[in-house]
């Protein structure tokens, strides 16, 4: 409709001239012509509109714009550019009287061609402009405006500033879309994108895959004219479009209470059951193995008991697996006198046992946080030897009266091979860890086929555990394990290399952070190789962390999908590298909202998660 259509239809002396603010979207255009514009449509208006405008005004040829109702104009009066240079560009709509207080900053919106093709776009500012020329900064307007309820709308035109997304176009019945190279007319309607299809296309969306929530603007779920009247937003899981994202690993960044684990549980909920080729051409269910601090993701074994039946129906109608997952073994570490209680689930419990022998392969376990590189010299040099004698029976315990033997430290010394200073050095820090090798449970060496099983759950529970230094070396030496066997060439345990594998970890910046230690360098190190040979050996990395700034960075910039959720602190936000539309919106974000950032999976989104776990989750 062209400014001075809207114009003709506002009376100044009418009194109800205010109401027609409250119409339909063309309700201005039923005002004028009464009972006969009950179809107020953007087609009707069309009709409607050339009975009330002056003949003499030259009106320009509309493009075809069918049933669809929009929002409002494309606009030239203050330029419409597509450029190359982003800066140059310039596409901005008047948006209707009646459309003004519905639209939002982040929607998205079509703006057709002639020919069919459609501009796919996205509002990134709303703006008022004065209509006519005058100065309502005085006391006469305020005054007045102070008096009277709102403003006459129709005193201002309202803008919408938008950014160009994609062209979409048809090619031989396959909606597609491509770089935006060419302008839409002045004038064309622009309405918001309610098909998925076209929504889909437009942000690069994959049609299929895991699904992770509904596209959301501003908290507000995007509304498809469809049932249900929502965009699923899915991860690419197949070969078919490069590789499973899975394998290219995921980020889950969120405050405290944001609701990781929920989304986390949700998340992992999908992946299991789902089957992967391998090199050999098998195509084995993937096994996801999740270390868990605070003991939560045991419960993914039951069902979610606050999960009503016609929603359960619902989420499966939709593609979206639910339920508890029978095949959960909770494998608990014996830890000194620890004990595990497990009234809040119902899953498999097994026990087990870091064996001393797995130090002869990861050294670094027993260096703790405070060995210099001198030092740890040593300390190779003494499990070396003390293997050699001892073999893969070598125990904790011999390990430390081997240590005690005065007479080594003296031939050492002598030797010029390890200073008397570093022995003793190297000796205090490697005391403290009699509470987790060789604790009265099976080996996890003896369990690998349990514990890594294709189409099965295993989850790590560590908060029965209270030392923390014990904490962590369970948790890195579970993990070093499974990394070391997916990348090695002459695995020991063919079971790890051959199945495809997830690793969750919660809380991840405990572990993963960058430090001067030689742990921390070796544990990084180790992290960064099998996140770039991830793809390869179908092994994932799950990183769930409310602190995205201490992952270390070389692990960090492997990660290919961020899901961020509400983050408060502003390095934490920095860190995760949203882009400005999405990083703006973080610190706003209620439980459940996120930010999607995968770069080969579709444009940066917004999404809202669902609202109910798929699985248990929470004490009673
Ligand atoms: N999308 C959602 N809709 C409704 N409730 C949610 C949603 N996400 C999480 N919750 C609820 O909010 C609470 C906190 O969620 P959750 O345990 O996932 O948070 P978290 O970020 O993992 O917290 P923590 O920092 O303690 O680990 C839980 O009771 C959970 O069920
Ligand atoms: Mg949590």
């Amino acid at each position: 409709m062209t400014d001075l259509g809207d114009f003709s239809g506002f009376s100044a002396d009418d009194p109800d001239a205010d109401l027609s603010t409250d119409g339909e979207a063309d309700g201005d255009a039923s005002q004028r012509d009464g009972p006969n514009a009950d179809a107020s449509t953007d087609t009707a208006a069309d009709a409607t509109d050339s009975t009330v405008e002056p003949d003499d005004f030259q009106r320009v040829d509309r493009p075809d714009i069918g049933q669809d109702r929009g929002i409002g104009t494309l606009s030239a009066s203050a330029g419409l550019v597509v450029s190359e240079d982003d800066r140059d560009t310039c596409l901005r709509a008047y948006v209707t009287v009646s459309n003004r207080s519905a639209v939002r900053i982040g929607s998205y919106l079509l703006a057709q061609y002639p020919d069919g093709e459609r501009l796919f776009c996205r509002i990134t500012a709303l703006e008022y402009v004065q209509e006519f020329r005058s100065d309502d900064a005085n006391e006469i307007h305020a005054r007045r405006a102070m008096r009277t309820q709102g403003i006459d709308e129709q005193d201002y035109k309202f803008m919408a500033t938008l950014d160009p997304v994609a062209v979409l176009y048809d090619d031989g019945g396959d909606l597609k879309r491509r770089m935006t190279d060419r302008v839409p007319k002045p004038e064309t309607v622009v309405r918001p994108a309610t098909d998925p299809e076209e929504i889909k296309t437009g942000l690069k969306m994959p049609e299929e895959g895991v699904f992770l929530g509904h596209l959301a603007v501003g908290g507000e779920k995007v509304r498809a004219a469809t049932t249900p009247p929502t965009v699923d937003y899915r991860l690419k899981d197949d070969y078919d479009s490069g590789d499973p994202l899975v394998f290219r690993h995921t980020l889950v960044a969120g405050g405290t209470g944001s609701g990781k684990t929920h989304a986390a549980k949700n998340v992992l909920r999908q992946y299991l059951g789902r089957t992967y080729e391998m090199s050999d051409g098998r195509s084995p269910e993937t096994a996801v193995v999740q270390f868990d601090p605070q003991d939560e993701y045991a419960q993914m074994h039951d069902d979610n008991p606050n999960l009503p039946d016609e929603t359960a129906r619902a989420y499966e109608a939709e593609g979206v697996e639910h339920g508890g997952y029978d095949d959960t073994v909770a494998f608990v570490p014996r830890v000194g006198n620890a004990t595990y209680a497990a009234s809040h689930h119902r899953a498999e419990q097994v026990e087990f046992t870091i064996p001393f022998s797995m130090v002869w392969d990861s050294k670094w376990l027993v260096a703790g946080s405070s060995l210099n590189d001198n030092q740890y010299g040593a300390l190779r040099d003494l499990l070396d030897r003390f293997f050699r004698q001892h073999g893969d029976s070598g125990t904790y315990r011999e390990f430390c009266s081997f240590v005690d033997d005065p007479g080594l430290r003296e031939e050492l010394h002598e030797s010029g091979r390890v200073h008397e200073a570093t022995f003793d050095a190297v000796k205090r820090r490697i005391r403290g860890f009699g509470n987790v090798f060789d604790q009265d449970a099976p080996p996890i060496t003896e369990q690998i086929h349990q514990f890594v099983r294709p189409g099965g759950l295993t989850v790590v529970p560590t908060y029965h555990i209270n030392d923390t230094r014990a904490k962590e070396t369970v948790v890195l030496a579970l993990s070093s394990l499974l990394i070391d066997q997916k990348l090695s060439n002459d695995p020991v345990y063919d079971r790890i290399k051959e199945t495809p594998l997830v690793v969750g970890m919660d809380e991840a910046h405990n572990f993963l952070t960058d430090a001067e230690s030689v742990q921390a360098r070796k544990v990084i190190g180790k992290f960064t190789d099998a996140a770039k040979q991830g793809r390869k050996e179908r092994l994932g990395l799950f990183l769930i962390t409310q602190d995205p700034q201490d992952v270390a960075d070389p692990v960090f910039k492997q990660v290919n999908t961020s899901v961020v959720l509400n983050l408060g602190d502003e390095d934490a936000i920095r860190s995760v590298n949203l882009p400005s539309s999405l990083e703006g919106k973080v610190p706003y974000f209620e439980k459940g909202q996120m930010a999607v950032y995968s770069p080969d999976n579709s444009e940066p989104v917004e999404i809202i998660g669902l609202p109910h776990c798929l699985t248990r989750h929470g004490r009673d």
